[in-house]
């Protein structure tokens, strides 16, 4: 691919153009850091979730699914450290009102002087920086008063350590062997607004991987590279991630080792995943807090002991927000310019467009028994209105990589053209070998495919 024509501005407003992503509660003005997801956001996203399956328990045998509850007893964030330590320092600035990360004023706007940082002008009036709790509070009960204080999770990494015993009863695997989750997760951010990277809500792909303690390095070794190489199959350049440790004083308080996987987005290389060792700190605090023997009895060898974990934590957001920019490109082709989505077709929202060409002499209703053929196998999408140019212009921006036209021709000879997304090319198919063509095209395995840019294909 050409280098980097992507700025955040433009996939913010690409998604916002076509309903992938937009800010929640508009009406009212929105809200901070909150965005919903329209149609093809949303089916961008559950594909996103389904490779992340796909590799987590499709690819392999030694891990189950779980899917635990949001609100958990508030002990748990006690003993997992969460209430008294997952806090940011933030200062109040009185002259604008504004809060800010005390950690990252250089890279925020004072709030009366946007060009530059809060402190930096002679109004501002900062106050002392105070930790503040990330954790967003709620109350079971009707009474806030008489009821109890809950909190909303904010990881889901916590839901499985609960159910650590439950699991092992059932699930007959014995460490190695891991638990996987998707959900959403909660944490009250103060964010500079860098569109869907942070988010006070948002949703994990975690999983926590139990492991003898001696083998704990080996496989938090093997997750690193697991993790590069499943955002590799995705189709995001090799040379966009990289992998960063932290150093000590990064550490988060369970951890004894995290790499980052890192994307270099448009604003610089920032974490898309976390991979920590949290060794046994997690099991050890639930067993301490709830009374529960939290350990594994090998009963061929006669062994008792707390498992460590591994545990490779994403975020869907993030890693959608990486496939956009990674695939965001631009070109000019006959005299204007493309914007064109150069996603892997598996992660596509739509796999195919079906256009007639124009909305009359028959053709829409070939069009439409096309489009019947094709959506029972593959996400389709029928488009008459408008002319035959911005339709491709429109499934371009969403990253369609096939786009199937009815013209005249196809009353004659029962053919259609195929368009393909990056190289421009179109070629007549007979409209009984749609499915497999299309099909064959689709079921490429997970690895990066040749994306052709059409100027490349053209020379
Ligand atoms: N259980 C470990 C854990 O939660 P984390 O690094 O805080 O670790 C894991 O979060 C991943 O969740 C991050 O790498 C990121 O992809 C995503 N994530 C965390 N906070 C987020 C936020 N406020 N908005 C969007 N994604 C977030």
């Amino acid at each position: 691919m050409a280098e980097d024509v992507v700025t955040m501005d433009k996939i913010v407003s690409l998604c916002k153009r076509r309903g992938l992503i937009f800010p929640a509660s508009e009406i009212y003005g929105g809200i901070a850091n909150t965005y919903d997801y329209g149609h093809y956001g949303v089916l961008l996203k559950r594909n996103v979730i389904d490779a992340w399956w796909q590799a987590m328990i499709g690819d392999r045998d030694d891990i189950v699914a779980l899917d635990s509850a949001i609100i958990q007893h508030p002990r748990t964030w006690e003993a997992s450290g969460h209430l008294a330590g997952f806090t940011d320092p933030l200062v109040d600035c009185k002259a604008c009102g504004l809060r800010f990360r005390a950690d990252h004023l250089q890279e925020l706007s004072c709030g009366r002087k946007p060009s530059k940082h809060p402190g930096e002008t002679p109004e501002c009036d900062l106050t002392e920086s105070r930790e503040f709790n990330l954790m967003f509070e709620t109350t079971i009960g009707p009474v806030k008063e008489a009821g109890s204080t809950v909190y909303l999770r904010p990881e889901t990494a916590q839901g499985i350590f609960l159910d650590f015993k439950t699991v092992l009863g059932f699930a007959r695997r014995k460490p190695p062997f891991g638990i996987a989750q998707v959900g959403k997760s909660f944490r009250n951010e103060i964010t500079p607004g860098n569109f869907i990277f942070r988010t006070l809500e948002f949703e994990q792909m975690e999983m926590e991987f139990f492991v003898p303690p001696d083998e704990a390095p080996q496989w938090h070794e093997h997750w690193l590279k697991e993790r590069v190489d499943w955002y590799t199959r995705l189709g995001i350049r090799a040379d966009h991630l990289r992998l960063r440790a932290h150093d000590a004083e990064e550490l988060s308080h369970y951890s004894s080792a995290t790499s980052d996987v890192e994307y270099l987005y448009p604003i610089g290389w920032s974490e898309l995943e976390g991979i920590a060792n949290r060794g046994d700190f997690d099991l050890t605090q639930h067993a301490k807090y709830s009374g529960e023997k939290l350990e594994y009895f090998d009963t061929a060898s006669g062994e008792r002991y707390v498992p460590y974990v591994i545990e490779p934590a994403a975020g869907v957001g993030r890693t959608v927000l990486a496939v956009l920019c990674d695939a965001y490109d631009e070109e000019e082709v006959g005299g204007g310019t493309r914007t064109v989505l150069r996603m892997h077709p598996r992660l596509a929202p739509i796999k195919v467009a079906v256009l007639p060409v124009v909305s009359k002499d028959g053709l829409p209703e070939r069009a439409r028994e096309v489009f019947d053929l094709l959506r029972g196998q593959m996400q389709a999408e029928y488009d008459e209105g408008g002319s035959i140019g911005k339709r491709y212009r429109r499934q371009d921006e969403i990253g369609t990589p096939f786009g199937v036209t009815v013209d005249h021709q196809t009353l004659e000879d029962g053919t259609v053209t195929v368009r393909d997304r990056d190289t421009l090319q179109q070629e007549r198919v007979a409209i009984p070998d749609l499915p497999a063509v299309l099909g064959g095209r689709l079921a490429s395995p997970w690895e990066s495919p040749k994306l052709a840019r059409s100027d490349e294909a053209a020379a």
